[in-house]
């Protein structure tokens, strides 16, 4: 009989205060009804094979030992080699700090509801099931809070700064708030939302040539230029930080007393700062005018945003109030893959079974 680990992870919306969390800023981000799963599994040959079964839009396979990959017919190929140098690193991380792995024969497979690259935790997602599926699978301590901090060093190193936000999400599940860095569970009740994603530019097969240590991460990328206006701009910059960590705590009383009109402006307020900072690209722009303009109660840019030259990748998250088919369908017209989505749901889920 084979061992197969199952851990399942949700996905994540930042809610309010992306960006301005990197410098000890609030931050409010709840899990949603969408999930990723890694399976670990035992295979005959030594060394991991990764196989991202299903993303949406994608499939790739790669071993990691002899670095030779199948890649199925592609949508983002850039987005889906990104997740790849997340599994790569929680392993290598998983060797160097627990002694684990090395030499074993590993069958790894992704399936994920979660679209790459939109701002929707798929990178923390996928560092938080591999972590915790090869934690299982190998006998170590499954600590929740230890895989979190694991997942949290894993993505920094990958794309250098990186807040406990996302893994939080992804461990815990419901809502988290995190200031000056600490991480706070919070109960708060759930909220139905709709998620706009607008997908990258297909990338020429020809980036399956390059080492995937070379190919850019866009969180990475967005942050860096963050962090380069603020150095110029300082004491404009961190005025706007200020109001950021002001809009999320007023939007947290606002979740507890239901007041989802307040919900919404501080939602449009946020979205207005993110602009600000630099991080609000023409399509994702779109989606967010048109949300207000069909009677949205608020709507902004979830996650890290996105850049012009990338074609706007990223996501909006939309408090719809009464106008929720209506502005679906627009929204579906502006080009964007459109979500209902539900806050609050399960964290880390961890299954045994045997094959
Ligand atoms: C990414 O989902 C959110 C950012 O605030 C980066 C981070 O918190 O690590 C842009």
């Amino acid at each position: 009989m084979m061992k197969k680990i199952r851990a399942s992870v949700p996905a994540k919306v930042i809610l309010f205060g992306e960006h301005f969390v990197v410098y000890g800023k609030r931050a409010l981000a709840a899990a949603i009804n969408r999930r990723l799963v890694v399976e670990a599994s035992s295979r005959e040959r030594g060394g991991y094979h990764v196989k991202i079964a299903s993303i949406p839009t994608f499939g790739l396979e790669m071993d990691l030992v002899t670095g030779e990959e199948k890649a199925r017919p592609y949508k983002d190929y850039d987005a889906a080699a990104n997740a790849i140098a997340y599994v790569r690193e929680s392993i290598r991380y998983l060797e160097e700090k627990y002694g684990i792995g090395e030499g074993e024969g590993v069958e790894i497979e992704i399936k994920s509801e979660i679209p790459l690259s939109a701002g929707l935790g798929s990178s923390a997602a996928t560092c938080v099931a591999t972590i915790a599926a090869l934690k299982a699978y190998f006998g170590v301590n499954g600590d929740l809070d230890v895989i979190r901090e694991d997942a949290n060093r894993v993505e920094r190193r990958v794309q250098g700064a990186a807040s406990p936000i996302d893994t939080a999400i992804s461990t815990y599940g419901g809502y988290v708030l995190v200031k000056e860095g600490e991480v706070k569970r919070l109960h708060l009740a759930e909220l139905n939302l709709i998620v706009g994603c607008i997908g990258s530019i297909p990338l020429s097969m020809g980036m399956a040539t390059k080492k995937f240590s070379e190919m850019g991460l866009k969180t990475k990328k967005i942050v860096e230029q963050v962090k380069e206006r603020k150095e110029v701009f300082k004491s404009i910059y961190d005025a706007i930080f200020d109001v950021s960590d002001a809009i999320t705590a007023q939007a947290v009383t606002a979740i507890e007393e239901s007041e989802f009109v307040k919900l919404g402006a501080l939602m449009n307020i946020n979205h207005g700062l993110l602009d600000a900072i630099g991080v609000v690209p023409r399509r994702l722009s779109e989606l967010v005018k048109l949300s207000q303009e069909l009677g949205a109660l608020g709507a902004k840019v979830t996650g890290a945003g996105g850049l012009d030259e990338m074609g706007g990748v990223g996501s909006v998250v939309v408090l719809p109030g009464e106008s929720g088919e209506r502005l679906k369908g627009a929204m579906e017209i502006a080009g964007a893959l459109v979500m209902d989505v539900e806050t609050g749901g399960e964290g880390l889920k961890i299954e045994v079974g045997f094959d």
